[in-house]
């Protein structure tokens, strides 16, 4: 049952997000980080905690010779590789308006040779808004619904913004940058770093970001007003319908020094960039029964090649979404 629908305003939105300095020597559970999203948005049995609401997609991905001269993983063969994607709006409400300022999503799973899977899951924020678990747990409390009014009190709220400075960076993002109007001219960032290891073993620290060939275009103010609640899978049924939609990984190569472990910190904006490949996608589909719907897309799930960081954040999804995923499966 829904419990709280109330619009993710520009707090809800830093949803997926967060991180207390020097808070994360014991990382929190999975279950009780799961339960406590449960709390904020009430729970619809088979369907997932978090970015409940979405759209699949299907295409494919070429990579470059010059991604394949620092990784050797198979997704820079230079053949196209099948791609199930999904799109969708952070937070755990099926009825969240498409105009809301929180976070919206790209997963990836790419279907590789030899039965091989790697996930790419991402946010349309170049940063996320906690630097460890705990951060995200702390934000899922603040927000957890008064009983007298069915809203979150907003003296916790000022309480968690007061200790969690890590939250600020992308909840200011996602205040001041209106929402896309629509799934295709938004960038993805994969927020968090990770190794590209080439085949003599050699790793670069990498981080990227999905640039949208169609441009990035944003809500105006008074489309926030206009637009209605569910815009975006019609928006991206029918520019599929138009033709190929597609994204350039751009990837930045990090120098000594840059965050290797902290997803809330950005890297120097003049990092060199190469072109590692481009994602094509050519239809998509509203989830119910599609195939994304049943993906559990673990940023975890890698092909040899590219390796996670020690990311606090990155390692603690892995069980987070396997507790999601876990409950969604067992409800159907
Ligand atoms: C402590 C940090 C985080 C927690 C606890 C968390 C939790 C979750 C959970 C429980 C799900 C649903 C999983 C399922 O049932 O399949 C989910 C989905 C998702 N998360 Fe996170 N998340 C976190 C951080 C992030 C970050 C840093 C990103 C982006 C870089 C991200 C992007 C997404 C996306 C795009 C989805 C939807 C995937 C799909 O379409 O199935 N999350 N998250």
């Amino acid at each position: 049952m829904q419990k709280n629908c109330f619009a993710l305003s520009a707090l809800v939105l830093a949803l997926p997000f967060a991180s207390a300095v020097g808070a994360a020597d014991s990382a929190p559970d999975a279950g009780q980080v799961v339960a406590a999203i449960e709390g904020v948005f009430g729970t619809t049995p088979g369907e997932r905690r978090n970015h409940i609401k979405g759209t699949c997609a299907a295409g494919d991905f070429v990579g470059t010779r010059e991604a394949a001269r620092i990784s050797a993983s198979p997704l820079f063969s230079g053949k196209p590789v099948p791609v199930v994607a999904r799109f969708s709006l952070s937070g755990g409400n099926p009825k969240a308006p498409d105009v809301a300022k929180s976070g919206r999503g790209m997963a990836l799973e790419f279907q590789l040779p030899k039965g091989q899977l790697h996930h790419i899951t991402m946010l349309n924020t170049p940063m996320f808004g906690a630097a460890n678990p705990q951060t995200f747990l702390d934000l899922m409390q603040a927000l957890q619904p008064d009983p007298a009014t069915g809203k979150p009190d907003p003296e916790k709220i000022k309480t968690f913004k007061a200790s969690h400075p890590d939250n600020k960076a992308q909840a200011d993002y996602l205040a001041s940058n209106n929402p896309p109007a629509s799934y295709a001219s938004s960038s993805y960032w994969g927020i968090h770093t990770f190794k590209f290891v080439d085949k003599k073993g050699k790793a670069t620290l990498v981080r990227w970001q999905f640039v949208p060939q169609d441009g990035e275009k944003r809500l105006s103010d008074d489309e926030l007003k206009t637009a209605g609640g569910n815009f975006l899978e019609s928006a991206l049924i029918e520019r599929t319908g138009q033709g190929p939609v597609r994204w350039d990984m751009m990837v930045s190569i990090g120098q000594p020094g840059d965050a290797e472990t902290d997803p809330t910190v950005l890297w120097p904006a003049e990092r060199p960039q190469i072109k590692a490949g481009t994602l094509t996608i050519r239809s998509a589909v509203a989830q119910k029964g599609a195939p994304c719907e049943p993906i559990n897309y673990d940023p975890l799930v890698m092909a040899p090649g590219i390796q996670p960081t020690a990311d606090p954040v990155l390692q603690f999804r892995s069980p987070a979404y396997a507790v999601s995923f876990g409950k969604r499966l067992s409800e159907r």
